[in-house]
């Protein structure tokens, strides 16, 4: 059979040349990656089975499995034929204690995605420092950010989670990004200017290149969607823009991707100024309810949460409070806003901010014990990162050969 002796050879070769530790798959069914074999025909499809045979993927109907994303890497290079995989990438700054708004607006959708997509989840200890930090509390973050990925469900065998200075790619490719960002451009950035008259004693050139930083690292994975907030959406499209510029000097290098922004929760508002975000740097306590706050501190924050003089739970724009309330409401609940509405007609405010806080509480109270479960193994969260780190820098390397070449390093 030439097709598959040939394919074969090439596989053997790269497999041959791959790390050690990458060569000797032990399945495990539960861990494993698929490819779509797509509209094959007999012959191909028998080469399949037999490729999967001695490579140790297992192959059921349409679909290979591998439990190494390398092996999966070097079956798609020697079979370019097979339809590939999509990629998503997001990423949160461990500069704080994580709010819901970080959990209803970005890391429940994390968990969103089937496993039909290649999944990068970085924790972005690079773009923290933009901010002075503590560094023994800046050491400490990371594990906590991880195992909190881990609570809310990402399951580290089937998502790539890694912390972002682990790659020192991000930085490398970050610097080249700067060098195809304009002054102008950054300088229009909301962000930049919120933190910067926040942060007047340390405005920093960090801070004012960030969302060049936050490209490379989508970039680099040439992601097709990445989930986020609102409030990420000017720097996605800053993203978009430089993956468009290089791609027109240099030809088709980089992935433009798209943001993945979900309409009800994109922004959670803060509980003491409802006209604002929910921000995990807020210096008021009351205003932020944070993921694992005890159900004592989550109902008496919702008690406090400001409203309006109506007495009326009912969604509108001119009643930002009870919204924010009724939003993060439906958000753990599952209910729609005629539901919440008819549910609490007639009733105060009191009984409505109770009914809130006991849903966010209860909706919450997994991802704590599961947090509190991870916390306690150091050792494996440590395990965790290192496997995402090396398996992120298989494809940084990729990107960055071809960034290189293109602009005229020598390698
Ligand atoms: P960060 O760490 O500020 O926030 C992490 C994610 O949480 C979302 N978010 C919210 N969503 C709804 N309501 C809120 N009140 C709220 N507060 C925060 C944010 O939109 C974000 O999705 N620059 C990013 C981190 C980053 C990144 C990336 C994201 C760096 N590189 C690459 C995506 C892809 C940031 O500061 O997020």
């Amino acid at each position: 059979m030439p097709f598959f002796s040939h394919f074969c050879r090439q596989l053997q070769n790269k497999v041959a040349a791959a790390p050690k530790e990458n060569r000797f798959p032990a399945l495990d069914k539960r861990k494993v990656r698929v490819i779509m074999i797509k509209n094959e025909n007999t012959a191909k499809r028998r080469s399949y089975a037999a490729f999967a045979e001695i490579f140790h993927f297992v192959f059921v109907e349409n679909h290979l499995f591998s439990q190494k994303p390398l092996y999966f890497e070097l079956f798609k290079e020697t079979f370019p034929m097979i339809g590939d995989m999509k990629t998503v990438l997001s990423g949160v700054q461990p500069s704080g204690n994580l709010t819901i708004g970080n959990y209803l607006g970005a890391i429940r959708n994390f968990t969103a995605f089937p496993d039909e997509y290649k999944r990068f989840y970085c924790v972005v200890d690079l773009h923290a420092i933009t901010v002075r930090q503590v560094p023994a509390e800046l050491r400490r973050r990371p594990y906590e950010t991880l195992a909190l990925y881990m609570a809310c469900g990402l399951d580290e065998t089937k998502n790539t989670l890694f912390v972002q200075s682990h790659v020192p790619a991000h930085a490398e490719l970050g610097w080249i990004l700067d060098c195809y960002t304009m002054f102008g451009e950054l300088s229009r950035m909301t962000q930049f200017k919120d933190k910067s008259s926040k942060h007047s004693e340390n405005v920093n050139a960090g801070l004012f290149t960030y969302p060049t930083l936050m490209a490379s690292d989508i970039l680099l994975y040439q992601t097709d969607v990445v989930p986020v907030g609102i409030d990420q959406k000017q720097h996605l499209e800053l993203a978009r823009n430089i993956a468009e510029r290089f791609n027109q000097v240099y030809g088709d290098t980089f992935t433009v991707p798209d943001g993945y922004i979900s309409k009800d929760t994109m922004k959670i508002m803060s509980l003491a100024e409802p006209t604002a975000k929910m921000s995990k740097s807020d210096p008021n306590p009351n205003a932020v309810v944070y993921i694992l706050d005890s159900k004592d501190d989550i109902i008496r924050k919702f008690k406090k949460a400001v409203t309006d003089s109506e007495a009326e739970v009912r969604f509108s724009e001119d009643k930002p409070g009870v919204s924010n309330l009724i939003t993060i409401y439906r958000a753990f609940t599952g209910k729609s806003v005629e539901e919440v509405e008819a549910e609490f007609r007639g009733c105060g405010y009191g009984d409505f901010k109770l009914a809130v806080g006991e849903a966010c509480a209860d909706g919450l109270a997994p991802v704590r014990d599961e947090f509190a479960r991870l916390m306690a193994d150091k050792a494996h969260l440590e395990a965790v990162m290192k496997a995402g780190a090396d398996e992120a820098a298989y494809y940084a390397r990729k990107t960055m050969s071809k960034v290189r070449r293109k602009i005229g390093f020598v390698n």
